[in-house]
């Protein structure tokens, strides 16, 4: 396998869910790069249906609340990911709205990219959504997808096994 190839997989081996993080501020421009693969992430018929709120460390205090785990109260970045529904595509057939495959696409895209960075990331589904709306303000008609605690990491990332099904019980070939 070629460097470039190795590099690309080993990145997705080392990424996991971090829930402690250490005090190092995250540098602005790694910042400015982990925005920018939100902006560019795919999205069905290109309709963009998210909003994301940047949380910074010293307003991540009002939301300790919010967290069902300490160690999240460690992170120097929170995201809010949100969804605005209106605007998304709709599948005709079934009138499926795609804005949280969209949102949940653009998260995927910047942990991916927090990850290449030596950053840690853990999805925070386990919200009250009504809580979060009250305190970040956010309009009826959006939605709150995650909340995505972003940081160095406490430990170092490295590669390990996952608790995960075999490939032959969830790839099914040709037909199910
Ligand atoms: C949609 C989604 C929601 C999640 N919500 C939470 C959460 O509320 N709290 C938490 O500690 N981890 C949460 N996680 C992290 C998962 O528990 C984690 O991805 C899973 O256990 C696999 O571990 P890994 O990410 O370290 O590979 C969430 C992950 C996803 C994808």
């Amino acid at each position: 396998m070629d460097e470039r190839l190795k590099t690309f997989y080993e990145l997705y081996e080392r990424r996991k869910s971090i829930r402690e993080y250490s005090d190092k501020e995250i540098e602005k421009d790694k910042l400015g790069r982990l925005l920018e693969t939100l902006r560019r992430a795919q999205s069905a018929a290109n309709r963009q249906p998210w909003h994301f709120i940047i949380i910074e460390k010293k307003d991540v205090k009002m939301l300790h609340d919010i967290f069902t785990k300490d160690g999240f109260k460690s992170a120097p970045l929170i995201i809010a990911a949100c969804a605005e529904p209106q605007k998304a595509w709709v599948r005709k057939a079934d009138g499926r709205n795609y804005a949280w495959v969209d949102v949940t696409i653009a998260i995927t895209e910047m942990i991916a990219a927090a990850t290449a960075e030596e950053l840690g990331a853990c999805w925070i589904a386990a919200i009250e959504p009504a809580k979060v709306r009250e305190i970040l303000g956010i309009p009826p008609h959006i939605e709150v997808v995650a909340l995505i605690a972003i940081g160095y990491p406490a430990a170092p990332l490295i590669k390990e096994e996952k608790n995960r099904k075999p490939l032959e019980e969830i790839i099914h070939y040709g037909k199910w």
